[in-house]
This record gives structure tokens, C-alpha cells and sequence, in this order.
């Protein structure tokens, strides 16, 4: 049977919107009305009209429309798909953390829970880190998580320190230096563009840096013929869209028998799940009201800042 053309009739049916980020698996983002990185899913999760949203995604993502627009019924492809930065940031741990520094500012990735949300002043994305924190005032001394490396890459870049979560992407954390630089030597022509998630050892070789939005704008505009690509492997699919004529090849990891770079939780999501959830209105993502309440401010200041 065709599912695309089943998924088609029941958003239409059900008055729903699929929102898919850029790591789901090309059929996912196809049969999706909007694809994107998280920070232009959350804008797109405030702004549709539909009474059903269905975020293909990760669940955080999923909660951070449902507390930006709770009155949509949101909907996950599977409630199983959670993300390592969020398993590695537990709210009691985060606020015992937290609490240290009374007069922080607590800066947090929106690969973190609504509890851990709830606890920081300001959400930032991989696409606007930079401008949220150039927002802060240099006096104030800045609490960054859970995202280590995304931290270290912006604190250089500006020249200011943070006080770090010790969290990590568990894809990219997994992109491997030294079989890069052999891999360049192998491709000299190639341009290695990669995503601030890596660990500093990687992103020294790479001559652009950014979110997936900003990885996809530079294949899209950069002439080359040739990209090395660390992230994951979902934004090929909008890459080679924009531009079939480019060689696109796999930033390398240590084990090269592995799918890792391939995020598990993104994968997880598939087609027949999508369909399910739209027949079904399940898995729904529901909030405690007082959490989302709390939540909402720090994401109300990263939409507030960047709008
Ligand atoms: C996100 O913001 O969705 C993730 O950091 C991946 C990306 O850079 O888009």
C-alpha cells in the first residue's frame, strides 16, 4: 500500500501538520510540511494553524512546541526518542549544579528536558547560540549545558569563559581526528564542514562550523564539488537535494564497521510510526501546566532575543 498518500489523507483528515527535523530519514522529511533544524521547528510549532501538531523529531523537541503552543494536540512518532544530552543532564543533578551559582546566568541548549528548562534563564539552539549569548552582559558570568563542546566552540569564538555542563552529543562526540586528517589527505578538494557538537579535535579541521541550517546554506552556496560532512547523516537528504551535483561523504568515526553516525533516537522514528500516531492521537506529549509554565520563560527569551 502507498503510506505516503495514507499519511497525506489522514493530516487532512485529522487537521494536522508534520514538522520533521533534518536528522529524520529522507521519507520522514518528505511526506513533512515543514523540515528544519530545532530552533525553526519550535518557531514553526508557535505559528501553524492546524490543531495537531506531529513532531518528527526528538521528544524534547516535541515538549518545547507543547509548552511555546499547548493548546495543539502534539504528537511524537515514539515517546522513546530522547536524546544523550538529555539523558546526561538529570534535573536534580542540573540544579544541584545550578544552585552553586546563584548569580548566573544559566544558559541552556534545548537538547534538555522541560524540567531542566524550567531551572535556566535562557534556551539557546546550535543556529542562535551566538547571538543569544552576545545578548548577555559580559559582567555575567555564564552556566553553559548541557552541550560541553557546543559551549567550548562558542566560548572561543567569543572570547569569554563559561562554566560547563559535561554533557556531549553521543554522535558526534564519536567523529574521529586523526581518520579525518586522512580522510582530507585522501580528498584535498573536499571542504570539511562540521557541526559545533564535535569535540575541538574535529572542528579544528573544518573550514565552516555551524548548525544544520548553516551546514546546509554552505553546501548550497559554497561552489565546491566535494563536502565532508560531520554531523549526522539525516541533512544529506536536503543537501543533496539542493545540490545533486556535490560528492558527499561521511565525516569518518574510529570504528568504521558502525552506523554512528546515524543518531539512535532520531532513527527510531519511521513512516509506519507517523501513520499510527495520526490514526491514533498517540503518543501524545502532555505537560504538567505549572512545569510548562516555568519552562516557557526561558523559551520565551530565546524567542524574544532572536525575533
Ligand atoms: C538542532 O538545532 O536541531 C541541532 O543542533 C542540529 C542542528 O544544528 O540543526
Amino acid at each position: 500500500y502507498d503510506i505516503v498518500a495514507d499519511i497525506q489523507r489522514l493530516k487532512k483528515e485529522k487537521n494536522a501538520v508534520i514538522l520533521a527535523h533534518y536528522y529524520e530519514d529522507g521519507d520522514i522529511q518528505d511526506v513533512a510540511d515543514y523540515v528544519g533544524d530545532s530552533f525553526y521547528l519550535a518557531k514553526m510549532g508557535q505559528q501553524v494553524q492546524q490543531d495537531t501538531i506531529l513532531l518528527a523529531g526528538v521528544v524534547f523537541m516535541a515538549e518545547s512546541v507543547k509548552i511555546l503552543n499547548p493548546t495543539k494536540t502534539v504528537l511524537v512518532p515514539d515517546m522513546e526518542a530522547s536524546c544523550s544530552l538529555v539523558k546526561g543532564a538529570p534535573y536534580d543533578k542540573y540544579l544541584a549544579w545550578r544552585q552553586q551559582y546563584p548569580d548566573a546566568v544559566a544558559v541552556t541548549y534545548i537538547n534538555s528536558s522541560a524540567e531542566v528548562k524550567s531551572i535556566s534563564d535562557v534556551i539557546i539552539t546550535s543556529s542562535n547560540a551566538q547571538q543569544i549569548v552576545e545578548s548577555i552582559p559580559k559582567d555575567r558570568k555564564i552556566l553553559f549545558g548541557p552541550d560541553q563542546h557546543l559551549g567550548r566552540w562558542l566560548s572561543k569564538k567569543l572570547g569569554r569563559d563559561f562554566e560547563y555542563w559535561n554533557g556531549a552529543c553521543e554522535v558526534h562526540v564519536l567523529f574521529n581526528a586523526k581518520r579525518l586528517v586522512e580522510l582530507i589527505a585522501q580528498h584535498p578538494d573536499a571542504v570539511v564542514i562540521a557541526h559545533p557538537e564535535c569535540d575541538d579535535s574535529v572542528l579544528q579541521y573544518a573550514s565552516v562550523i555551524g548548525s544544520t541550517s548553516r551546514l546546509l546554506e554552505e553546501v548550497e552556496k559554497n561552489p565546491a564539488k566535494k563536502f565532508i560532512v560531520a554531523t549526522e547523516t539525516g541533512i544529506f537528504h536536503q543537501m543533496q537535494k539542493k545540490r545533486p551535483d556535490v560528492e558527499l561523504i561521511q565525516a569518518p568515526v574510529l570504528d568504521s564497521g558502525c552506523s554512528c553516525n546515524n543518531c539512535p533516537y532520531m532513527k527510531m522514528n519511521n513512516m509506519e510510526k507517523i501513520k499510527w500516531a495520526l490514526e491514533t492521537y498517540k503518543p501524545e506529549v502532555k505537560l504538567d501546566e505549572a512545569l510548562r509554565l516555568k519552562a516557557k520563560v526561558s523559551l520565551d527569551r530565546m524567542m524574544d532575543i532572536t525575533s
